[in-house]
């Protein structure tokens, strides 16, 4: 593996500043990058994966994927939806690819009402101004439901433009919710939901690019799995066996061990890939099983 030559070196796009980029990030350390970063901030090296990181505003990512100059990028379901739209409308063909969902950055597209205004459903949006950055999936929303209204699109500071006198309501991405309370706005309608996700170029790549791109969703993929994954220990009497498998959340077959001198009793080893809680282990130990540890497990590979 050549780690030094630019040209095999994969570039990927992350939001600057934003709800994406500290997840994003740290996911990208958890599939075992370790990198340095640029004196400008803007990039950051990878030193033992062929791989660089390159930081820049979330809506900018679909272009720069589908123009190749990152191979791959990671934003939000909603900026690719918003990008998607706006190739159709000008008859152009998006050309970057999905490669996965990721699971964080959760969070919707909403239709949002200054307090003590009135909204009942898509109707009340009749003949109003609504002021938003996603002027095609709006668009698309508005058409669906038959409602002729004006969207004003720009291009930020959303959650002022009702006070600002410039529209009635606002379509905007809502998160904690704290953003519309600041603002006196209330959530009337959802319109999308979003989360994180990764999209790759449409040029074909090296041989050894592809390779990477194959080994970093794998490994996400493991990583991803293993936030959930616990790995459960206990003793259990073989007549109850049965029973307790049973209660193992999420688990594949477990490994079933004796235990030296005891023949009424058997260890049980599950990696369970679903949460395991309190009132599981309560569960557990009312079937029978005893000594129950739960450990993390940190690396998984399917
Ligand atoms: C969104 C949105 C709001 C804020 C809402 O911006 O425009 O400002 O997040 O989040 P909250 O409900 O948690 O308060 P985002 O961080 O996506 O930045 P961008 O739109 O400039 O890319
Ligand atoms: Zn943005």
């Amino acid at each position: 593996m050549n780690t030094l030559d630019k040209t095999s070196r994969l570039k990927v796009a992350l939001q600057k500043s934003g709800r994406l980029t500290d997840n994003s990030l740290d996911l990208l350390v958890r599939c075992g990058l370790k990198y340095s970063r640029g004196k400008d901030q803007l990039m950051c090296f990878g030193e033992n994966m062929p791989l660089d990181v390159l930081f820049v505003r979330d809506d900018d990512i679909p272009d720069l994927v589908q123009e190749d100059v990152c191979d791959l990028g990671i934003l939000g379901l909603n900026v690719i939806e918003e990008k998607r739209l706006a190739f159709q409308a000008q008859g152009v063909a998006p050309l970057f690819d999905q490669l996965m969902v990721l699971d964080y950055g959760k969070c919707r597209l909403s239709i949002a009402v200054p307090d003590g205004t009135e909204y009942k459903d898509a109707r009340s949006l009749h003949g109003k101004r609504i002021a938003t950055t996603y002027p095609y999936i709006l668009g698309r929303y508005l058409r669906d439901n038959d409602v002729a209204a004006e969207v004003v699109t720009l291009s930020g500071s959303i959650e002022i433009a009702p006070r600002l006198g410039r529209a009635d309501f606002i379509c905007d991405l809502v998160s904690t919710g704290s953003t519309l309370i600041a603002n006196h706005l209330w959530e009337a309608e959802t319109i999308l939901e979003s989360q994180a996700a990764i999209i790759t170029t449409p040029v074909a790549v090296s041989a050894f690019k592809q390779e990477w791109i194959h080994r970093l969703s794998m490994r996400i993929d493991g990583v991803q799995q293993v936030k959930e994954s616990k790995y459960i220990m206990l003793h259990a009497p073989r007549a109850k066996l049965a029973d307790i498998k049973k209660l193992l959340p999420g688990s594949e077959s477990p490994t079933i061990v004796p235990l030296d001198g005891v023949s009424d009793k058997v260890a049980v080893h599950a990696v369970c890939r679903e949460n395991v809680f309190w009132e599981t282990l309560e569960s557990l130990k009312s079937a029978g099983a005893s000594s129950i540890l739960v450990l993390p497990v940190e690396k998984m590979l399917a």
